[in-house]
């Protein structure tokens, strides 16, 4: 299938502003999630009150470089990398797509439609950005000299202080 970017970016756009925007979806994700998944709760040492932060703007660099896999690739790359730290496994990725689709699905009827081409090109979406984190966390060595051109270090992260889940400035 061909993915309908411009429908993930529309999605994404109301997510923030419906039903209490970002903040409630994002809070709603880690709630669900340590429900119906509790076997991933303790990778997780920041609270969800910050967290939820931090996969929301990563969720929004992905959709603002979705048209540019030159910035997109090296910035999902990067950060499969930095799961290899977090004790990600390459089978929890299925549960944490099947998750944030869940919750988008909840948050959007809230005020709006969810139509089954959302769900399908958001699963789509989130098939794609999977595999290349998980191939980045399976073979890093791959990839180093991209991290370097893109500004991160060998560990996908960037220098201290920097927000690793924004994307690198070039
Ligand atoms: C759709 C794929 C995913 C995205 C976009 C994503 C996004 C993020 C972001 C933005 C961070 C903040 C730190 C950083 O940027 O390095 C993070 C941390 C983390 N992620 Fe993910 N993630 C994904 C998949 C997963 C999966 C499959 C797991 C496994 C359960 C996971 C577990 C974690 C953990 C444990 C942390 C560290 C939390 C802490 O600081 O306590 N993530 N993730």
């Amino acid at each position: 299938m061909t993915l309908n970017v411009a429908l993930i970016a529309h999605t994404f756009e109301r997510a923030k502003t419906e039903n209490g925007g970002l903040r409630t979806l994002g809070l709603r994700f880690y709630e669900r999630l340590f429900e119906k998944y509790p076997g991933v709760r303790h990778l997780f040492t920041t609270p969800p009150e910050e967290q939820h932060k931090k996969l929301m703007a990563s969720v929004g660099a992905i959709v603002a470089s979705v048209t540019n896999p030159e910035v997109m690739l090296p910035y999902l790359r990067a950060m499969g990398i930095r799961h290899i730290a977090y004790k990600t496994e390459s089978d929890h990725y299925g549960a944490v797509s099947e998750n944030l689709v869940a919750v988008l699905a909840e948050h959007l009827s809230s005020e709006g439609e969810w139509t089954p081409e959302m769900k399908a090109n958001w699963e789509e979406a989130l098939q794609i950005i999977s595999e290349v984190m998980i191939d980045a966390a399976e073979h890093p060595e791959q990839y180093q000299q991209e991290l370097a051109t893109s500004g991160y270090q060998p560990d996908g992260f960037r220098n201290a202080g920097a927000k690793h889940w924004e994307l690198a400035s070039a």
